[in-house]
Protein backbone atom coordinates (compact mmCIF):
# COMPACT_ATOMS: atom_id res chain seq x y z
CA UNK A 1 0.00 0.00 0.00
CA UNK A 2 1.20 3.52 -1.30
CA UNK A 3 1.82 6.26 1.43
CA UNK A 4 -1.62 7.66 3.10
CA UNK A 5 -1.57 11.58 3.77
CA UNK A 6 -4.09 12.28 6.76
CA UNK A 7 -4.81 15.70 6.28
CA UNK A 8 -5.81 18.27 9.39
CA UNK A 9 -9.70 18.70 10.22
CA UNK A 10 -8.66 22.20 11.99
CA UNK A 11 -6.00 24.53 10.50
CA UNK A 12 -6.19 26.03 14.92
CA UNK A 13 -4.75 22.81 16.03
CA UNK A 14 -1.46 23.06 16.81
CA UNK A 15 -0.15 19.43 17.19
CA UNK A 16 2.58 17.40 15.07
CA UNK A 17 4.57 20.37 14.65
CA UNK A 18 7.83 18.05 14.19
CA UNK A 19 8.30 16.39 10.65
CA UNK A 20 7.85 12.86 12.05
CA UNK A 21 4.75 13.71 13.27
CA UNK A 22 5.49 12.91 16.94
CA UNK A 23 3.87 15.46 19.22
CA UNK A 24 6.02 18.12 20.55
CA UNK A 25 7.09 17.85 24.09
CA UNK A 26 5.70 21.55 24.26
CA UNK A 27 2.42 20.48 24.32
CA UNK A 28 2.73 18.29 27.37
CA UNK A 29 2.20 20.93 29.71
CA UNK A 30 1.24 24.32 27.65
CA UNK A 31 0.55 27.45 28.95
CA UNK A 32 -2.25 30.26 27.97
CA UNK A 33 0.37 32.66 26.88
CA UNK A 34 2.33 29.97 24.93
CA UNK A 35 -0.91 28.87 22.94
CA UNK A 36 -2.14 32.56 22.41
CA UNK A 37 0.92 33.27 21.02
CA UNK A 38 1.32 30.55 19.11
CA UNK A 39 0.39 30.96 15.50
CA UNK A 40 -2.66 29.26 13.96
CA UNK A 41 -0.22 26.99 11.20
CA UNK A 42 4.03 26.85 12.50
CA UNK A 43 6.29 27.48 9.85
CA UNK A 44 7.76 24.27 9.60
CA UNK A 45 4.41 22.16 9.87
CA UNK A 46 3.95 21.17 6.14
CA UNK A 47 0.48 22.95 5.12
CA UNK A 48 -0.27 19.37 3.16
CA UNK A 49 0.32 17.11 6.30
CA UNK A 50 -0.22 17.15 10.15
CA UNK A 51 0.69 13.33 9.69
CA UNK A 52 2.33 11.06 7.18
CA UNK A 53 2.28 7.13 7.90
CA UNK A 54 2.05 3.62 6.10
CA UNK A 55 -0.88 1.88 6.11
CA UNK A 56 -0.70 -2.27 6.81
CA UNK A 57 -1.15 -3.75 3.14
CA UNK A 58 -4.57 -5.63 2.83
CA UNK A 59 -5.66 -8.48 0.59
CA UNK A 60 -8.81 -7.32 -1.31
CA UNK A 61 -10.90 -10.01 -3.02
CA UNK A 62 -13.70 -10.80 -5.30
CA UNK A 63 -16.73 -12.44 -3.36
CA UNK A 64 -20.51 -12.81 -4.68
CA UNK A 65 -22.93 -9.97 -3.31
CA UNK A 66 -24.46 -10.20 0.18
CA UNK A 67 -27.72 -8.23 1.07
CA UNK A 68 -25.83 -6.04 3.27
CA UNK A 69 -24.01 -5.04 0.67
CA UNK A 70 -26.47 -2.69 -0.97
CA UNK A 71 -26.81 0.51 1.29
CA UNK A 72 -23.18 0.46 1.25
CA UNK A 73 -22.89 0.09 -2.20
CA UNK A 74 -24.57 3.78 -2.28
CA UNK A 75 -21.09 5.58 -2.75
CA UNK A 76 -22.60 5.14 -6.15
CA UNK A 77 -25.45 7.15 -7.03
CA UNK A 78 -26.80 7.83 -3.37
CA UNK A 79 -29.95 6.79 -1.46
CA UNK A 80 -31.63 7.34 -5.50
CA UNK A 81 -30.44 4.40 -6.55
CA UNK A 82 -31.76 2.66 -3.45
CA UNK A 83 -34.62 1.23 -5.51
CA UNK A 84 -31.19 -0.01 -8.17
CA UNK A 85 -29.80 -1.54 -5.65
CA UNK A 86 -32.12 -3.59 -3.91
CA UNK A 87 -33.60 -5.19 -7.93
CA UNK A 88 -30.10 -5.88 -8.50
CA UNK A 89 -30.36 -8.05 -5.45
CA UNK A 90 -33.61 -9.28 -6.15
CA UNK A 91 -31.90 -10.30 -9.89
CA UNK A 92 -28.97 -11.83 -8.41
CA UNK A 93 -30.86 -13.95 -5.89
CA UNK A 94 -32.99 -15.20 -8.60
CA UNK A 95 -30.11 -16.02 -11.28
CA UNK A 96 -30.80 -14.12 -13.71
CA UNK A 97 -27.98 -11.93 -12.93
CA UNK A 98 -24.77 -12.35 -10.90
CA UNK A 99 -23.28 -9.62 -9.04
CA UNK A 100 -19.18 -9.79 -8.12
CA UNK A 101 -17.93 -7.59 -5.19
CA UNK A 102 -14.64 -6.59 -4.68
CA UNK A 103 -14.34 -6.65 -1.02
CA UNK A 104 -11.76 -4.92 1.42
CA UNK A 105 -12.10 -4.82 4.67
CA UNK A 106 -15.94 -6.06 3.98
CA UNK A 107 -16.59 -2.94 2.18
CA UNK A 108 -17.63 -3.43 -1.24
CA UNK A 109 -15.22 -0.92 -3.11
CA UNK A 110 -16.14 -2.38 -6.48
CA UNK A 111 -18.73 -4.09 -8.44
CA UNK A 112 -19.65 -5.93 -12.01
CA UNK A 113 -23.02 -7.56 -12.81
CA UNK A 114 -23.31 -10.26 -15.18
CA UNK A 115 -26.73 -10.23 -16.98
CA UNK A 116 -26.92 -13.81 -18.27
CA UNK A 117 -29.03 -12.72 -21.13
CA UNK A 118 -27.60 -10.39 -22.53
CA UNK A 119 -28.24 -7.70 -25.35
CA UNK A 120 -31.17 -7.17 -27.24
CA UNK A 121 -28.46 -7.72 -30.12
CA UNK A 122 -26.50 -10.64 -28.75
CA UNK A 123 -28.75 -12.27 -26.05
CA UNK A 124 -26.97 -15.30 -26.34
CA UNK A 125 -23.94 -13.25 -25.33
CA UNK A 126 -23.59 -12.55 -21.24
CA UNK A 127 -23.11 -9.16 -20.99
CA UNK A 128 -21.12 -6.97 -18.19
CA UNK A 129 -22.94 -4.42 -16.32
CA UNK A 130 -22.32 -1.82 -13.65
CA UNK A 131 -19.09 -1.94 -13.34
CA UNK A 132 -17.19 0.49 -11.21
CA UNK A 133 -14.99 0.91 -8.42
CA UNK A 134 -14.57 3.19 -5.92
CA UNK A 135 -13.36 6.63 -6.73
CA UNK A 136 -10.51 6.17 -4.09
CA UNK A 137 -9.63 2.68 -5.21
CA UNK A 138 -9.52 3.41 -8.82
CA UNK A 139 -6.29 2.70 -11.08
CA UNK A 140 -5.17 0.21 -8.45
CA UNK A 141 -6.32 -3.05 -10.89
CA UNK A 142 -9.19 -3.73 -9.11
CA UNK A 143 -11.19 -3.28 -12.48
CA UNK A 144 -9.34 -5.27 -14.64
CA UNK A 145 -9.82 -8.25 -11.70
CA UNK A 146 -13.29 -7.89 -11.55
CA UNK A 147 -13.43 -8.33 -15.25
CA UNK A 148 -10.80 -11.45 -14.84
CA UNK A 149 -13.20 -12.84 -12.59
CA UNK A 150 -16.01 -12.10 -14.54
CA UNK A 151 -14.57 -13.85 -17.18
CA UNK A 152 -13.85 -17.02 -15.11
CA UNK A 153 -17.09 -17.14 -13.79
CA UNK A 154 -18.59 -16.85 -17.65
CA UNK A 155 -16.37 -19.67 -18.73
CA UNK A 156 -17.53 -21.62 -16.20
CA UNK A 157 -21.07 -21.60 -17.27
CA UNK A 158 -19.88 -22.77 -20.39
CA UNK A 159 -19.76 -19.55 -22.75
CA UNK A 160 -16.79 -18.87 -25.23
CA UNK A 161 -17.49 -15.12 -25.10
CA UNK A 162 -18.66 -12.02 -23.14
CA UNK A 163 -19.68 -8.68 -24.12
CA UNK A 164 -20.15 -5.08 -22.76
CA UNK A 165 -21.33 -1.92 -23.58
CA UNK A 166 -18.61 1.50 -22.81
CA UNK A 167 -19.62 5.03 -23.79
CA UNK A 168 -18.75 6.67 -26.50
CA UNK A 169 -17.42 9.64 -23.78
CA UNK A 170 -15.29 7.22 -21.81
CA UNK A 171 -12.32 6.42 -23.72
CA UNK A 172 -10.30 5.39 -20.44
CA UNK A 173 -12.52 2.79 -19.39
CA UNK A 174 -12.46 1.55 -23.16
CA UNK A 175 -8.58 1.67 -23.24
CA UNK A 176 -8.15 -0.59 -20.62
CA UNK A 177 -11.01 -3.11 -22.01
CA UNK A 178 -9.12 -3.35 -25.62
CA UNK A 179 -6.14 -3.82 -23.47
CA UNK A 180 -7.73 -7.03 -22.34
CA UNK A 181 -8.61 -8.21 -24.87
CA UNK A 182 -12.39 -6.82 -26.05
CA UNK A 183 -12.66 -5.52 -29.37
CA UNK A 184 -16.03 -3.21 -30.77
CA UNK A 185 -18.52 -5.14 -32.64
CA UNK A 186 -21.49 -3.01 -34.67
CA UNK A 187 -21.62 1.23 -34.30
CA UNK A 188 -22.42 2.98 -31.47
CA UNK A 189 -26.02 3.62 -30.02
CA UNK A 190 -28.31 5.12 -27.73
CA UNK A 191 -28.26 3.04 -24.67
CA UNK A 192 -31.24 3.42 -22.33
CA UNK A 193 -31.92 2.40 -18.21
CA UNK A 194 -34.44 3.49 -16.04
CA UNK A 195 -34.45 3.48 -12.21
CA UNK A 196 -36.96 5.37 -9.73
CA UNK A 197 -34.92 8.05 -7.36
CA UNK A 198 -35.14 8.68 -3.45
CA UNK A 199 -38.63 11.04 -4.34
CA UNK A 200 -40.01 8.14 -6.39
CA UNK A 201 -39.69 9.74 -9.68
CA UNK A 202 -38.96 7.95 -12.68
CA UNK A 203 -35.56 8.88 -14.62
CA UNK A 204 -34.35 7.93 -17.88
CA UNK A 205 -30.72 7.54 -18.54
CA UNK A 206 -29.93 7.52 -22.05
CA UNK A 207 -25.73 7.48 -23.00
CA UNK A 208 -24.34 6.94 -26.16
CA UNK A 209 -22.33 3.52 -26.28
CA UNK A 210 -20.38 1.43 -28.57
CA UNK A 211 -20.88 -2.62 -27.58
CA UNK A 212 -17.74 -4.76 -27.12
CA UNK A 213 -16.45 -8.48 -27.02
CA UNK A 214 -14.38 -10.44 -25.73
CA UNK A 215 -13.51 -14.13 -27.17
CA UNK A 216 -12.20 -16.50 -23.77
C1 LIG B 1 -13.39 1.93 -15.31
C2 LIG B 1 -13.10 1.30 -13.93
C3 LIG B 1 -14.15 0.26 -13.60
C4 LIG B 1 -11.73 0.61 -14.01
O1 LIG B 1 -11.39 0.09 -12.75
P1 LIG B 1 -9.95 0.42 -12.14
O2 LIG B 1 -9.77 -0.40 -10.93
O3 LIG B 1 -9.81 1.88 -12.00
O4 LIG B 1 -9.01 -0.09 -13.35
P2 LIG B 1 -7.58 -0.80 -13.29
O5 LIG B 1 -6.79 -0.22 -12.18
O6 LIG B 1 -7.73 -2.27 -13.34
O7 LIG B 1 -6.99 -0.34 -14.69
C5 LIG B 1 -6.55 0.99 -14.86
C6 LIG B 1 -7.13 1.52 -16.15
O8 LIG B 1 -8.54 1.76 -16.00
C7 LIG B 1 -8.89 2.96 -16.71
N1 LIG B 1 -9.37 3.94 -15.72
C8 LIG B 1 -8.80 4.28 -14.55
N2 LIG B 1 -9.55 5.22 -13.92
C9 LIG B 1 -10.63 5.44 -14.72
C10 LIG B 1 -11.77 6.30 -14.61
N3 LIG B 1 -11.96 7.12 -13.56
N4 LIG B 1 -12.68 6.27 -15.58
C11 LIG B 1 -12.53 5.47 -16.64
N5 LIG B 1 -11.44 4.63 -16.81
C12 LIG B 1 -10.52 4.63 -15.85
C13 LIG B 1 -7.62 3.43 -17.42
O9 LIG B 1 -7.56 2.83 -18.71
C14 LIG B 1 -6.54 2.84 -16.54
O10 LIG B 1 -5.34 2.63 -17.23
P3 LIG B 1 -4.15 3.69 -17.03
O11 LIG B 1 -3.86 3.70 -15.56
O12 LIG B 1 -3.04 3.15 -17.88
O13 LIG B 1 -4.71 5.00 -17.51
C15 LIG B 1 -13.04 2.38 -12.81
O14 LIG B 1 -11.99 3.27 -13.06
C16 LIG B 1 -14.33 3.15 -12.63
O15 LIG B 1 -15.18 2.76 -11.85
N6 LIG B 1 -14.47 4.27 -13.35
C17 LIG B 1 -15.64 5.13 -13.23
C18 LIG B 1 -16.91 4.45 -13.75
C19 LIG B 1 -16.70 3.88 -15.12
O16 LIG B 1 -16.16 4.54 -16.02
N7 LIG B 1 -17.16 2.64 -15.30
C20 LIG B 1 -17.06 1.92 -16.55
C21 LIG B 1 -18.37 1.94 -17.26
S1 LIG B 1 -18.25 1.07 -18.81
Amino acid sequence: METMTASASSSSCAVADRPDGRLDSRLDAPSPTTLEAAPATAPDVPPEALLVFDLPPRAARIRLLREADNRALEWQGGADLRAFYDEQWRLHRAGDICVLIADLNDFPIGQAAIHWRGKPTHPHLPDLQSLRVFPAFQGMGIGSRLIEATEQSVAARGFSQVSLAVGVENPRARVLYERLGFYAIGQPYDDEWQYTDAQGRQCRVVERVVDLVKTL
